[in-house]
This record gives C-alpha cells, sequence and structure tokens, in this order.
C-alpha cells in the first residue's frame, strides 16, 4: 500500500480560529478527517502532521524517505524563509505538493516568494480546505501512473 505524508506548518494548529476571514473555519482536524476518508476510499495509507518547529518538518521528510511514497506540505510561513525545508524537500524522490490555503498572491508582498515552489510538482493555493484533497487526489494518480 503507498503511504503518502501531509505535513503542515507552524500556526496551521490553530485553523478554525485563526484569522477565518483568510483561513476559514474549518480545523486541521476536520481536514485530517477529510483527508483520512480519501486516503481509505482509494486505499493509501496516511501520515498527517503538524509542527511549529522547522527542525521537525526536516526531519519528517528524511523520515518519509524511508516510508512515504508522496508528499503534500503546507510549509506555513516557512513557505518564505526555509531554504532548509526546500533542500530537505529536493533529496526527496517521490511527487510532491504545495498547498496553501490561502492565495498568497493576493496578500502581502513578502508572500509572494516561495522557496518550496521550485521543488515541487504541483502548486494548490486559494482553494481553502479543498486544496487538501485535490492535493492528495493528485499524488495518488501520479503514484498510479508510475506503477
Ligand atoms: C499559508 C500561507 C502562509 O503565507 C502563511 O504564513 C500561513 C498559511 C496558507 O495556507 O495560506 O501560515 O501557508
Amino acid at each position: 500500500m503507498s503511504c503518502i505524508m501531509i505535513i503542515n506548518g507552524p500556526n496551521l494548529n490553530l485553523l478554525g480560529k485563526r484569522e477565518p476571514e483568510i483561513y476559514g473555519t474549518t480545523t486541521l482536524a476536520e481536514i485530517r478527517d477529510s483527508c483520512q476518508k480519501l486516503a481509505d476510499e482509494r486505499g493509501v495509507e496516511l501520515e498527517f502532521l503538524q509542527s511549529n518547529h522547522e527542525g521537525a518538518i526536516i526531519d519528517w521528510i528524511h523520515e518519509a524517505r524511508e516510508r512515504c511514497d508522496a508528499i503534500l506540505i503546507n510549509p506555513g510561513a516557512f513557505t518564505h524563509t526555509s531554504v532548509a525545508i526546500r533542500d530537505a524537500l529536493s533529496a526527496f524522490n517521490g511527487p510532491k505538493v504545495e498547498c496553501h490555503l490561502s492565495n498568497v498572491h493576493t496578500r502581502e508582498e513578502f508572500r509572494h516568494h516561495s522557496y518550496i515552489s521550485p521543488v515541487v510538482n504541483s502548486i494548490i493555493i486559494g482553494a481553502g480546505w479543498r486544496g487538501y484533497p485535490m492535493g492528495l487526489n493528485y499524488l495518488i494518480d501520479s503514484l498510479a501512473d508510475k506503477k
């Protein structure tokens, strides 16, 4: 069975309560539940993780090299700052999706640049919580194409 790792970066544990006019009212637990339901329906294993710490996220990406086939990541603010997360993702060979709930390009200028985008296969921006199942479907289809 294929394994897909979904990694959430800083402050995403506050989803639902945090600036709902930007990020919506859906909580991270609700996003996890819809991703798990989709993973069950499509017959893949899911690891759904969140951390506020850059090093923990890098360690998980390294672990994914051993036990996962694809990664979906919402790096939160680390998108705009972290060369280290980009390097870790670059060293992961399976398909990768970068996902943002909000449309970062309609927001402050510092959010317009992503260190992550050049090292992923697909970017989903501004689709709210629905971006996660969209990205997950894409990754499952990509893995199926390779078989
Ligand atoms: C975000 C966008 C980032 O700019 C921001 O720092 C976040 C969330 C999003 O999902 O829209 O924490 O990644």
